[in-house]
């Protein structure tokens, strides 16, 4: 199995890679951290609080880390509703405790205990990887791989083009972690856009009558309908798809680039500019994906639902 950290701000996509996480029989899942961005930081902790207790993964511990952007006001996201996960009311308030630990420290206990190299998976903005890497160099080597959902390369953006969320969240964050010298996969928009739930994937998210099926079908018709007013496309699976590239790695294709992020411009701070063909010489920093294919992760989503 796969150690993995997730760190996220839970919103419904989050949500759902959370619960695919946790089911996969590839991944051990050791512990959530929990960053403000979709929803104030309160939200998004009681949000994974609530979805791990609703999937009996209260074994999973869960802790609360940054409530504000390295050196930015916080700029709340917009896809998921006032409380980040609106749509269901089938989810109880968690009683389940968080760990007594800020999360970018609890970040260091889980690595330093581990004894093998563990997978971060961030989907929310990059803050408390950023802290942890300033605040324990000592503990990078700990680190195998950085999934990470954010940026946006090509063509397909949404939220202030040419900006991806996460990023443009906490820019300074970004920086410091494609600074790290890590081996980092960035799946971006020009991806996570080709994953969409409309009819079709409505119509085999019908077919899971369980609890959870009901919950995640009630989530996504939220999550589908403000994204089909704000962009005029269905929901987008961009955490899962992050977290799907860990389980299964041939579902993306990627590309080495140096990638830099904007944190000047006026309007296009957050910008991730990506320099493919190595011109300015400053050696490639990540890989970005370029492809994915879409059927394949549905296939692998729903049974991770099913079963
Ligand atoms: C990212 O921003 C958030 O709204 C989503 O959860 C995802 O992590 C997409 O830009
Ligand atoms: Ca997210």
């Amino acid at each position: 199995t796969i150690p993995v950290l997730m760190d996220c701000d839970p919103g419904h996509d989050d949500a759902i890679a959370l619960v695919m996480a946790h089911r996969s029989p590839v991944i051990d899942l050791l512990g959530v951290t929990t960053v403000c961005g979709n929803a104030p930081p309160e939200r998004t902790t009681s949000n994974a609080l609530r979805i791990m207790q609703f999937i009996d993964a209260t074994d999973v511990p869960v802790a609360q880390g940054c409530v504000t952007p390295l050196a930015r006001p916080l700029v709340l996201g917009t896809a998921d509703g006032p409380t980040g996960l609106d749509g269901t009311t089938y989810l109880p308030e968690a009683t389940m405790p968080l760990v007594p630990m800020h999360g970018v420290d609890f970040i260091a206990k889980i690595l330093r205990e581990a004894p093998e190299p563990v997978v971060l998976v961030p989907t929310g903005p990059l803050t408390n990887i950023a802290m942890f890497l300033l605040k324990y160099p000592e503990l990078k080597h700990k680190i195998d791989k950085i999934v990470l959902m954010g940026g946006a390369f090509y063509r397909r953006t949404e939220y202030i083009t040419p900006t991806e969320f996460n990023i443009f969240c906490d820019p300074e964050a970004a920086r410091i972690v494609l600074d790290s010298g890590l081996d980092i996969i960035m799946v971006g928009l020009d991806v996570t856009m080709h994953v969409l739930v409309e009819e079709e994937q409505f119509a085999e998210l019908r077919k899971i009558e369980s609890p959870l099926g009901k919950v995640v079908l009630d989530w996504l018709k939220f999550y589908e309908k403000l994204h089909r007013g704000q962009m005029g496309v269905g929901g987008a699976l961009h955490d899962p798809l992050a977290l799907a590239a860990v389980i299964d790695p041939t579902l993306i294709e990627t590309r080495e680039a140096h990638v830099e992020i904007d944190l000047t411009g006026t309007y296009t701070f957050g910008a991730t500019v990506a320099d493919f063909w190595n011109e300015r010489k400053l050696g490639n920093n990540t890989r970005i994906a370029t492809r994915v294919d879409s059927g394949r992760f549905f296939e692998l989503m729903y049974s991770l639902l099913r079963d």
